[in-house]
């Protein structure tokens, strides 16, 4: 394809170093639509005669269905999927095909068909935080009373619901659902007919390309447009995020899973046995997840430090933007099937989690705003009361509620019988009715809410 200007061809290394085929072959699809609107274009700016873009195309859709068939050919003197199209198209079409590559460059085709791989990417992301969005929610009107003990550092803090503490996921999975979006549309424009970096001197018609492959208009800058990988970046900003996520789900469902919380029991069929331990049902979907969003996130680092050092336009190193984000998309795809199943699923050992939230003093807190509001004691003071209440059941072993009412008032003698309508963990969830808090009520309000937001209704 650029002989003329050599007297030796490249060597075996140089073949080698060179090839993306082994990658970039996945972007067949996106470079076959990308060369059927440029020459669809070409035709009607009569850059191209009608008849040569009609043998052109046809040559196309032959080679997209060989593709379908059979696959891609792998040939390393080929480099990349641009120029194994090509050099098929001159097999099946002879020397016209050389008239597509008019007012074009692999510069800009990469470009445009990246952006368009990328959009399928973003949209199945999208797709797949949905389908776990709808576990979720699912899940979490199903326990919008259940009550499990609610955690800082790990330590039991106070009582929430189980569903709340679903919910919770909703929320973040939003707000990664509507970063796909964004980046979606902010990629919305197509750099086909950038050429290399400068733009072409054949009257082109880059509205009629842009809106031909579904992009809202062009972009406004050649040098820029075949520079650009921040739609790559982008997208695999949001798949870290995502995958944070997923990770700290999975996390705590590993934890839910162990036999000292049994809070749950994972599916059967996302979790594997031990070979010598016939007792053992490990979590390893979860684990995976967890463990798959660090090579996400490392496929972000990968892109960000491959380009932070690039001067304008175009250089090789930018052929490296693919395994990234190719490995990442599809781990990512994977890890939100495997967490909207894990959701969906397991099975909440409702009275494990109930037991617990009883046990670990929960409504310590509660106590303390039993004698902020109903002996008008200070809230430090409360605090000091209370603390000195937790001592003494720890040291019985007991709950705070199996103190009897002497006890309490030997504590302090402003504590009356009703104490312990407030110490149940029903009282505490059912008392945390703020906005947003953990009360079933506002529980079924943010699930109406999710429900809506997801047409589920
Ligand atoms: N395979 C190349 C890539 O993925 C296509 C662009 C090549 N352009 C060039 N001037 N060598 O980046």
């Amino acid at each position: 394809m650029w002989g003329g200007r050599f007297a030796e061809g490249p060597s075996a290394i140089m073949r080698e170093i060179n090839a993306s085929i082994p990658f970039d072959k996945a972007l067949w699809r996106q470079d076959i639509a990308g060369s059927r609107a440029h020459v669809a274009m070409l035709a009607a700016q009569d850059i191209v005669g009608a008849e040569d873009a009609r043998a052109i195309d046809e040559g196309l859709q032959t080679i997209a269905a060989e593709y379908e068939r059979d696959g891609v050919p792998e040939d390393w003197d080929l480099e990349d999927i641009h120029m194994t199209v090509e050099s098929r198209l001159a097999e099946l079409v002879g020397p016209v095909a050389g008239r597509l590559h008019t007012a074009r460059s692999r510069n800009d085709q990469v470009a445009t068909d990246f952006r368009l791989w990328m959009r399928e990417a973003m949209l199945r992301a999208e797709a797949g935080i949905e389908a776990l969005q709808r576990a979720l929610v699912g899940r979490a009107q199903e326990h919008a009373e259940t009550i499990m003990p609610g955690f800082t550092h790990l330590q039991t803090a106070q009582p929430v619901t189980l569903g709340h503490h679903l919910l919770a996921y909703y929320e973040m999975t939003r707000r990664d659902r509507s970063r796909f979006a964004d980046a979606r549309a902010r990629m919305d424009e197509c750099p086909l007919g950038s050429a290399a970096l400068a733009g072409t001197g054949f009257p082109i018609d880059r509205e009629a390309t842009a809106r031909a492959l579904d992009f809202a208009r062009p972009t406004r800058n050649s040098l820029d447009a075949v520079s650009d990988r921040d739609f790559a970046m982008d997208y695999l900003a949001a798949a870290s995020q995502c995958a944070i996520h997923l990770s700290r789900l999975a996390e705590e469902l590993i934890i839910w899973a162990s036999q000292p919380f049994g809070f749950v029991r994972m599916p059967d069929t996302l979790s594997t046995g031990s070979s010598i331990m016939p007792q053992k049902k490990n979590p390893d979907a979860a684990e995976l997840v967890r463990g798959h969003a660090g090579r996400i996130i490392g496929c972000a680092t990968a892109l960000m430090v491959t380009m932070k050092g690039l001067p304008l336009a175009y250089s090789k190193d930018m052929q490296d933007d693919k395994p990234p984000v190719f490995e990442a998309a599809g781990l990512l795809d994977l890890c939100l099937a495997a967490a909207a199943g894990m959701i969906a699923d397991s099975r909440f050992e409702v009275a494990r989690m109930r037991q617990a939230a009883e046990l670990g003093y929960a409504t310590a807190t509660d106590l303390a705003d039993w004698l902020v509001r109903e002996a008008d004691i200070p809230f430090r003071e409360a605090h000091h009361i209370t603390g000195t209440a937790v001592r003494l059941a720890e040291s019985r072993g007991v709950a705070l509620d199996a103190l009897s009412l002497d006890e309490f008032k030997g504590i302090d003698s402003r504590i009356d019988e009703r104490v312990f309508a407030a110490l149940s963990v029903d009282a505490s969830v059912a008392a945390r009715a703020s906005y947003g808090g953990t009360a079933p009520d506002q529980v079924r309000q943010r699930v109406a809410e999710a429900r809506s937001e997801l047409g589920m209704d």
